[in-house]
């Protein structure tokens, strides 16, 4: 399966009642398996989680830590753009190198590199003193 079926297929089953606005994420990690999420809202508006996280927690819970490839999707008009956080947690288990392909329903897509988007990311080495 590519990466823009799962992501097209796992959005559809997103629990966004509260802003209407359904993501789908798919990652490839190492391996070439293919991990899916998408958002899941809650009524305590913080408490929601992005596509992208629930496509990390399935890779994890799949026993891989190596992301090799991004794509996320929504009915936008702008290619949908990761959020900060997210950003941040996809770098954690992906390199700088890392293509992210972000689409609307209807194929404006745009990929940038993990470390496009987002340069000067937080690493172990900011808290490395010695
Ligand atoms: N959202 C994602 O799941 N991923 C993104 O890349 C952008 C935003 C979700 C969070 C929230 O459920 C909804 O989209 C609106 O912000």
């Amino acid at each position: 399966m590519s990466l823009l079926k799962a992501a097209t297929e796992v959005r559809l089953r997103a629990y966004a009642p509260y802003s209407n606005f359904k993501v789908g994420a798919a990652i490839r990690a190492a391996s070439g398996a293919i991990y899916s999420g998408c958002n899941v809202e809650n009524v305590a508006y913080p408490e929601g989680t992005c596509a992208e996280a629930g496509a990390i927690a399935a890779m994890i819970a799949a026993g891989e830590t190596q992301i090799a490839e991004v794509l996320v999707i929504a009915d936008s008009p702008l290619p949908v753009s990761p959020c900060g956080g997210c950003r941040q947690k996809l770098s954690e288990f992906g390199e700088g190198g890392v293509k992210v392909t972000m689409t609307t329903l209807d194929g404006n897509a745009q990929t940038l590199t993990l470390a496009e988007l987002l340069p000067g990311v937080f690493t172990q080495a900011h808290m490395d003193r010695s």
